[in-house]
């Protein structure tokens, strides 16, 4: 007997337990501790209502959208995600042609299994994603290799000063990936490097890779206003509101309850994006009226990519391609910029 198909995003993780070896299941899908964070992201946009706009006769949304200069078929970004080797053997090669199809941006995460030359290779709009090395010789060789490859923004991860304490992968005792899977962008003349997260991380070092690469720099795991006042002054082009899916600090806020703040602090003065539970085009809606110019998807990627590679990821964007649309529609809104925070109706229930 086969499984029905999957009709949604949350279909798929299912699909992908059944698919993937339980400590690989439990690294994507786990969080920090008590999995409090990763619990509040999807419940934040539960909690949100929407009032749609009637007789609008508005016809079809058109859902393209303009990011840091970079086109979109669809305000939705493929979230950096480390070792998609685990999830399927075609790793991010099959992500980024998925992306590539469906013509979405994909932050290539730093730690892939593949080299970011050989995810280029594969068409997609790239941005890389970087965490910032204290050795900042290996960290400026990698921003040269991520601007070579055609990558059009660096994504600086800035909520990893440790590793967040994934309690999962100490019952499973999966401390190191499989022999023949390694980062490969940390190979270098045979041998791999380690990665450093790295306490010493500071702005001083946001200051010195404006210096260092004329990319578009995007600061990744803002959640605080005074941080993305600070963000701004130093210069930085876009914030993502991440709490990295609940897997850094346990009992952090929803991503979305932080992103008004964030949109208050900056006041448009730069580009928002929003991640973490984004599963379905109303939760994409919410973000858009809540402040974002694009949400980001990290774990329905993953699970795409472990049930079917390629054809897996393009039909989970498909998916949520469908969804907002059709959300977008019955909000009697005709495109992206079209969401205001007049479609929200409060948070109406836990
Ligand atoms: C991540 N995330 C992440 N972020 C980052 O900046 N660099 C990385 O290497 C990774 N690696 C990673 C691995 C896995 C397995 C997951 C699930 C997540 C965080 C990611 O970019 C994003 O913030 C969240 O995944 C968004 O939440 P959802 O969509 O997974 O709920």
């Amino acid at each position: 007997e086969t499984a029905p198909a999957p009709v949604n995003l949350r279909d798929f993780e299912p699909a992908a337990r059944a698919r993937l070896d339980p400590a690989h299941y439990d690294y994507f899908a786990g969080g920090a501790q008590d999995e409090i964070t990763v619990a509040a992201n999807e419940a934040a946009f539960r909690r949100h209502t929407l009032v749609p706009r009637i007789l609008r006769g508005q016809g079809a949304p058109r859902l393209e959208v303009t990011v840091l200069g970079e086109s979109a078929s669809m305000p939705i970004l493929l979230a950096p995600t480390a070792f998609h080797r685990l999830a399927h053997p075609d790793a991010e090669r099959a992500t980024a042609r998925a992306a590539a199809e469906a013509g979405v941006i994909m932050i290539a995460a730093m730690l892939s299994t593949v080299t970011i030359e050989q995810i280029a290779a594969c068409g997609a709009k790239l941005w890389f994603q970087l965490y910032i090395q204290p050795d900042l010789d290996f960290t400026a060789s990698l921003v040269r290799r991520a601007e070579d490859a055609g990558c059009r923004a660096l994504v600086v991860t800035a909520d990893s000063p440790a590793l967040g304490r994934n309690e999962r992968g100490d019952r499973n005792r999966f401390h190191d990936l499989p022999p023949g899977i390694h980062c490969a962008n940390m190979e270098e003349e045979g041998k791999v490097r380690q990665v450093v997260l790295s306490p010493d991380i500071s702005w001083r070092h946001v200051d010195w890779l404006k210096e260092t690469t004329s990319l578009p720099i995007v600061l990744k795991g803002v959640l605080h206003p005074e941080d993305a006042r600070l963000a701004v002054e130093h210069g930085v082009d876009g914030l993502i509101v991440s709490n990295h899916g609940g897997r850094q600090l346990d009992t952090v806020p929803a991503s979305l309850d932080r992103l008004p703040l964030v949109a208050e602090a900056v006041g448009g003065t730069v580009p928002l994006l929003l991640d973490g539970g984004v599963r379905r085009g109303t939760d994409v809606v919410k973000a858009l009226a809540l402040g974002a110019a694009a949400a980001a998807i990290g774990r329905p990627a993953l699970w795409g990519l472990a049930v079917a590679g390629q054809a897996g990821v393009e039909r989970v964007l498909e998916l949520l391609r469908n969804e907002l649309a059709n959300a977008l529609t019955l909000c009697g809104a005709a495109s992206p910029a079209d969401v205001t925070d007049g479609l929200l109706g409060g948070v109406a229930w836990k």
